[in-house]
This record gives C-alpha cells, structure tokens and sequence, in this order.
C-alpha cells in the first residue's frame, strides 16, 4: 500500500526522518507541494543530512520525484544536488516537466510582501519566494520547467513579467528583472537538469505497481486553506492534495506524524505556547532552531484540540509521534485538551483571530507525571509507564494509533509497534 508522511502541526515534525527510516520498503519517494521552505534533518550513523527540496528517500538511494506541485528554486536546486552528490553515489532525483519555478524577483517580492506589513501582521515568511511563485502559478504566468526548452518562450514570457513587475520592484528600491541574465541562467540550469525532466504521464506509467511513498512538506496548521490563515504557507500541505501535486492518481494511507510537544515558527496564532522558562527549556533540548532561516522555533504542550482537527483533514489513519525525549526530565508534562472549555468542533481553525483570541491561561490541560529517561529503548513494551500512559491518553483522545514512536534523531531510535 501507498503511503504519506504528513505533518499535522506547524512543520519541523521529524517527516525527514520517519520518510527515511520507511522509505526501505517503497520504490519511490515523492514531494507533491512546497519547495525550498521546508528543511528537513536526518541523521544516520552519525551523519547528517540537511534537505529542502530532494525527498528523505534519497539517503536510502530510492528513486526520489518532485511533482508537478512543487515550486522549485533552480539556484536552490543545483546547490543541493551538488551537496547530496558529495554524499551519495548517483543520487535518483526526477523534476516534473509541470513544475513552476521559483526565480529572483519572486524572491524580492516575497521581502517586499513582508516589509509594508505591521510588525504584527508580518508572516515571518522562509523568504524564499514561494508565495510569490504560487501567486504565479494561480495568475497563470509562472515559468515551468517544459519551457526551459525554448529560448524564444523564455524571453516573451519574461519580457512579459518584466512588464508586470518592474514597476513594483522599482517602488521598492529593488532590481529590476533582467530578462537577458534569466534567461542565461535558464538555459544553463536547462543544460544540468534536463536528463532529469520527466512528463507526468510516464512517471505514472512507470510506477503503475510499484509502492509509492509521499513525503509532506509544513504542516497541516500551515495549510492555505484549513490553517490560521494569513499565517500560512501558499499551498495545500494536507494528503488531499497529493493526487494533484504529484500528478500520481494512486490511493495510499494516511501516516499524520507529530511531535509529542508543539513548535511554531514565524507568526500566528499558537494556543498552547509556553513564553516561559518551559518553553525555553524545551527549545534548547529539542534544538528547535528552524533549518532553513536558523530562527528559534516558538515552543509550546501538545495541542490535542489542532491535532485531532489535522487528523480529521488529512484522514489520518495511523500515527507518528516524535521526539517524547525531549520532555525526558520535566517533572510534568501537560496537553491541551479544550480551549475555554470548546471543544474541537466548536473552533474555527481556518480564521486566525478567532485563535488568536485563545490564550494559554484559558486553556485546559490534562497533566501527566514525568517519565525520565528513554535511552536504549528498542520495544514499545521497556517504555516507562508514564509514557505508555501518555500515549494512551493521545490514542484515546485521538481514536488512532501511535504505531511509530521516534525517541531520538537517529534513525535507529525508532520503534515500530
Ligand atoms: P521536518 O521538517 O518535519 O523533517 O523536521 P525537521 O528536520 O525540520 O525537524 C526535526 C528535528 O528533530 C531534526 O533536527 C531531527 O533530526 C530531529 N528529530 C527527529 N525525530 C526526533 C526524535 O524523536 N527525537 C529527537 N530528540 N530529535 C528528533
Ligand atoms: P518543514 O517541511 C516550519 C512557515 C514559515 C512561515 C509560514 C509561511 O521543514 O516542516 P513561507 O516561506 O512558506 O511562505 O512561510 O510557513 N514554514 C515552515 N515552518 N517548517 C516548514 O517546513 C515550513 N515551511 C514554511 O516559517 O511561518
Ligand atoms: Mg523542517
């Protein structure tokens, strides 16, 4: 059966590891939205492997496919595909040709986007331009990989957004498009990538029966649609959109993957954030500083009432829970279960005043002793009590099964029940 690793908070869940660790068993290993936002770590046998665009699959040599629904950066892309060739031998990565590409003026606009908001309204985007280029994309003038082919497209379609752009980024004080150097650049990325370039149609003829596993990029609270928005990613992070962004018309299940705390970074609404000693505590522990900007990520307990919400967009139907390790030697460890007494059904997660207004004091916990030390643990049975109980409260609350338990960042800390 198909698979999808799917982060049900606001990213940074550990999808890279637990898509490495379960990438053994599939033949390919797929990206469907996002681009070089996400920042993914993995680390095996003492080696560390920072990815943004090339699916985790990668360090296990599986063929790895970044679908038409991703926006990629070709700048981003070479330095990265230069960087795992040092790492692995003959690296297996495919582009489809239908992909929309992030270039320099998006990267502009994505800062300019930021700057003329307030303080408190700013995104805290990655600045990698990918609102910008999905804007493109929705405002059907984005530059896709098929056209790389053609000079002569590439220069009347630049021209054309020379003519759209270079107004605004004048305004702004920033450089104007420069169609001839684009268009150099292009054609020099064409010439590296192009063995690379598949149409979707063969890629669906050749993995017609093999197993395909499909790797999230954020979280489903990040979502455009479902998550606080504006403060949000600008695509649809949950697995209804996998068929679309992959261009792969295959069922598969649903694996939602959280963190046993919650992290968020960049602005918005986030009810259960601790700005104490606490959170502090468990910022350092987890290094929960953000891969791609270096920002330390906002800490707070698991949010059960945003989880069971992620669950029910994403049809989850088994689940992922990392990073329990960090919480080690807190003498308590708490979980929100309803804000203000509201329950899930009663939020409206997708309106980011109506969270904002759900501050931490209002909010109800359930409190679970600390469970010490998880060490060397290899079977769900040697888990202390105190954190089989917590994961029981979780599965109830839930109605799902944590069937994959991550105690650590090396694949190997891993238990499967
Ligand atoms: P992703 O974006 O969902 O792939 O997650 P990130 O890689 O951005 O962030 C997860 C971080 O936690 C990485 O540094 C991982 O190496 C690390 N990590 C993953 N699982 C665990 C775990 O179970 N315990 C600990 N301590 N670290 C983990
Ligand atoms: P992974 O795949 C955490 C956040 C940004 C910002 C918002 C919009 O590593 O889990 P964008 O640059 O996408 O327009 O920024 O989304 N964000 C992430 N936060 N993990 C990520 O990816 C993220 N990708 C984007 O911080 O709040
Ligand atoms: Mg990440």
């Amino acid at each position: 059966m198909n698979k999808a690793v799917i982060g049900l908070q606001w990213g940074d869940e550990g999808k890279g590891k637990i898509v490495d660790y379960l990438s053994e068993d599939f033949d390919l290993v797929v990206r469907y939205q996002g681009g070089n936002n996400a920042g993914h770590t993995v680390i095996v046998d003492d080696i560390t492997y920072k990815l943004n665009l090339i699916p985790s699959g990668v360090i296990r040599g599986k063929v790895c496919y970044l679908g038409q629904g991703v926006v990629l950066d070709p700048k981003h892309f070479s330095k990265e595909f230069q960087q795992i060739k040092k790492k692995i031998n003959d690296p297996q990565v495919f582009l489809s040709s239908n992909i929309s590409l992030i270039l320099d003026y998006h990267k502009q606009l994505d800062k300019i986007n930021e700057s003329i908001l307030n303080p408190n309204k700013k995104i805290g985007t990655t600045s990698k331009g990918i609102g910008p280029a999905y804007q493109d994309k929705v405002g059907r003038k984005s530059i896709k990989l098929y056209d790389l082919k053609s000079k002569k497209i590439l220069e009347e379609k630049i021209n054309a957004i020379k003519k759209f752009y270079d107004p605004i980024l004048d305004n702004f004080n920033e450089l104007k498009v420069n169609v001839e150097q684009t268009v150099q650049d292009l054609l020099s990325f064409y010439d590296l990538v192009k063995e690379l370039i598949v149409d979707n149609s063969s890629i669906k003829k050749e993995y017609k029966n093999k197993k395909i596993l499909f790797e999230g990029a954020q979280g489903a609270l990040l979502d455009l649609d479902h998550g606080s928005y504006p403060f949000v990613t600008s695509s649809n992070t949950v697995s209804s959109n996998i068929v679309i962004g992959s261009a792969l018309q295959v069922d598969y299940k649903t694996i939602g993957i959280f963190k046993a705390y919650a992290t968020r970074v960049g602005n918005g609404p986030f009810p259960s954030e601790l700005v104490n000693e606490i959170g502090d505590y468990i910022a350092e522990k987890g290094l929960e500083i953000g891969t791609v900007t270096k920002r330390k990520r906002r800490c707070g307990w698991l949010d059960l009432v945003s989880l069971k919400y992620s669950c029910e967009i994403n049809r989850v139907s088994e689940l992922c829970m990392t990073k329990a390790d960090v919480l080690n030697n807190l003498s308590e460890v708490k979980v929100c279960k309803s804000y203000n007494s509201k329950d899930y059904e009663d939020i409206n997660f997708s309106e980011s005043n109506i969270l904002d207004s759900l501050l931490l004091e209002n909010n109800d916990f359930e409190v679970f002793p600390g469970w010490g030390d998880t060490k060397d643990l290899s079977k769900f049975e040697k888990l202390p009590d105190n954190l089989k109980k917590f994961i029981n409260y979780i599965e109830m609350y839930l109605n799902i099964p944590i069937k994959i338990i991550s105690l650590g960042p090396e694949r190997n800390q891993t238990i499967i029940r």
